[in-house]
């Protein structure tokens, strides 16, 4: 199975997951069973020295999260989209972007009295998929 076509698949497969799987809650980017799928700063995997570039940075204030991936925004090379998760698996937002978006950047309204992990993922349509996290 060619590279592009698996990711592909895990993608579909880890959107599925997002929706309907209740996730444990502990740190997502502490763990190593997705390596090789969902890549972060403390595991940049065959991405040696992408971390920078790649994962999303999470800025909380108030109810409201903007999520930025410090990334070019070229037709070539480009953040696809950013998702943020509950710790429950509840996707609270997503954006996909167009190569012609200016910079990655994204923001979200909590739900009222939110408590617990974010998580936040990054798309690299050359770089696969990012994570970061955060406990509020
Ligand atoms: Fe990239």
């Amino acid at each position: 199975m060619r590279r592009r076509e698996f990711l592909k698949g895990t993608l579909i497969a880890s959107g599925a997951f997002a929706m309907t799987t209740v996730i444990p809650h502990k740190s997502m980017a502490a763990s190593t069973y997705l390596d090789g799928i969902i890549y972060s700063k403390n595991n940049e995997g065959m991405w040696n020295g992408k971390s920078a570039s790649h994962v999303p940075v999470i800025e909380i204030n108030g109810n409201s999260v903007k999520v930025t991936t410090n990334h070019v925004m070229t037709q070539e090379h480009y953040i696809v989209r950013h998702t943020l998760v509950s710790q429950i698996g509840e996707v609270i937002g997503d954006k996909t972007f167009s190569p012609k978006d200016e910079k990655a950047i994204s923001t979200f309204e909590l739900p009222k009295g939110y408590k617990g992990i974010l998580y936040a993922t990054s798309f690299c349509n050359r770089h696969d998929l990012w994570l970061a996290e955060t406990n509020i």
